[in-house]
């Protein structure tokens, strides 16, 4: 896989691979020097088009625990200001030499129109209302670690099945939202979507979603609950009367809280308004994994970079536990580049094909070769909510128990 544009890349084998793969990355993370030489000679620019605290700061952390070289492009203080266009400005970054390019844009569609013209692999860090994949995934990983999971190799196993999880809020603005139904129902959870008529799409068809407009209705029944900020920056209307009335409504309220179950988890992308769509007593709560998600997130976009510079989705890796152990191999001359890094015993397929065999992506792909999509509305957005399943809630199954981890981070093993 040569780049990462939406969870549809991946299907529900890819998700796995890349959550298997983090395993190792979070051992990797939990070391005294976090850091691997598994990108050295590699550079990753991340190019940011809209503001962003922890996505760009957790793939400049990820690419310098693989070694890799980083490079950081700012709107603000670059030639964007002068009137260069996205494509003039991603090639002049290309002739310099690079490998992958970390796209965020408010424009749905941007990161793939810089994957037609540059050679480098493109990552999406969230497109418009269009996809955040890697958020998708560190927030399976983040309910994974939590529920047993871990990323099954064996292809596609439904590693959230019997899982009833909730994205509440503004669902119509939300990258997050997208991408999310499309990895947790790729791995067979069961996702309802919590918000007013106004915070949904115009059309949930294809969403494999049911759709309230009650939170109080469904709280004590979730594993997880997943609130969304009010994307207002997005917004061109008034689609919520007051702030207080959306908080009375929809807001994650202490109160709603105490109503969770014990073993639930309480989940938000950021950055948080505490007081808005969460409560501080529901973001500071036991049960929630806010903070988790974080750092999850390193190790996820580590394993993300990994499989598209590195050895590849089947190979195994080895590499030094440490810098100290890079630089002694460096001095011996023994340390082999990632890509080449050995022992390989498995199938060495770095070039196949995405398993596509989860179920399409709530709003398709991103355009490829038409017009960037400049309002940041994806394409199929049109018809009426469906609540086309049920919502008694399944039995809960046990999650797919915790693998002993064949790829290692660590030659200490
Ligand atoms: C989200 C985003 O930017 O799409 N945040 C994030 O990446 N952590 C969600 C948001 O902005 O509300």
């Amino acid at each position: 896989m040569k780049h990462l544009l939406s969870i549809a890349d991946l299907g529900a084998r890819g998700i796995n691979d890349v959550l298997h793969l983090t395993d190792n990355f979070v051992e990797v993370s939990g070391r005294a020097i976090p850091k691997v030489p598994a990108l050295r000679g590699k550079t990753i620019v991340s190019l940011f088009y809209e503001d962003s605290t922890r996505t760009r700061l957790s793939f400049e952390t990820a690419a310098k625990r693989l070694s890799a070289d980083t490079m950081t492009f700012s709107v603000s203080s670059s030639s964007v200001s002068k009137g260069e266009s996205l494509r003039d400005t991603v090639e002049t970054i290309e002739a310099m030499g690079i490998d992958a390019v970390v796209v965020r844009h408010k424009s749905a569609g941007a990161p793939s129109r810089v994957a037609s013209w540059v050679g480098a692999s493109v990552i999406n860090a969230g497109d418009g209302w269009h996809e955040h994949p890697t958020q998708a995934l560190l927030d399976c990983y983040t309910i994974g670690s939590r529920f047993g999971l871990r990323g099954d190799r064996s292809g596609g196993a439904a590693s959230l099945e019997g899982m009833r999880i909730a994205i509440v809020g503004d669902i119509k603005h939300s990258r997050v939202a997208r991408s999310d139904v499309g990895a947790f129902t790729a791995l067979g959870a069961e996702v309802v979507v919590v918000a007013p008529p106004t915070l949904l799409p115009p059309s949930l068809d294809g969403w494999p979603v049911t759709v309230s407009h009650h939170l109080d209705e469904v709280i004590g029944t979730l594993d997880v609950v997943y609130v969304l900020r009010l994307q207002r920056e997005r917004m061109t209307e008034a689609l919520v009367p007051s702030m207080r009335e959306y908080r009375t409504g929809y807001g994650l309220t202490a109160a709603r809280v105490r109503r969770l179950r014990p073993d639930a988890l309480v989940m938000h992308p950021g950055p948080m308004n505490r007081g808005v769509e969460i409560d501080a007593e529901a973001a500071d709560d036991p049960r929630s994994v806010i903070t988790a998600q974080v750092a999850n997130g390193v190790a996820v976009r580590m394993a993300v970079l990994y499989l598209l510079l590195g050895a590849g989705t089947d190979r195994v890796m080895s590499v030094p536990a440490s810098a100290e152990e890079a630089a002694l191999e460096d001095q011996r001359g023994d340390h082999k580049p990632a890509s080449s890094a050995g022992p390989v015993d498995g199938p060495p397929a770095p070039d196949d094909p995405p398993a596509r065999d989860g179920p399409p992506a709530p709003d398709g792909q991103a355009p490829t070769d038409g017009q960037l999509v400049t309002n940041g509305q994806p394409a199929h957005d049109g018809q009426a909510p469906t609540d086309h399943r049920s919502t008694n809630k399944k039995p809960r199954r046990r999650l797919v128990p915790a693998r002993e981890s064949s790829v290692t981070g660590s030659s200490r093993d």
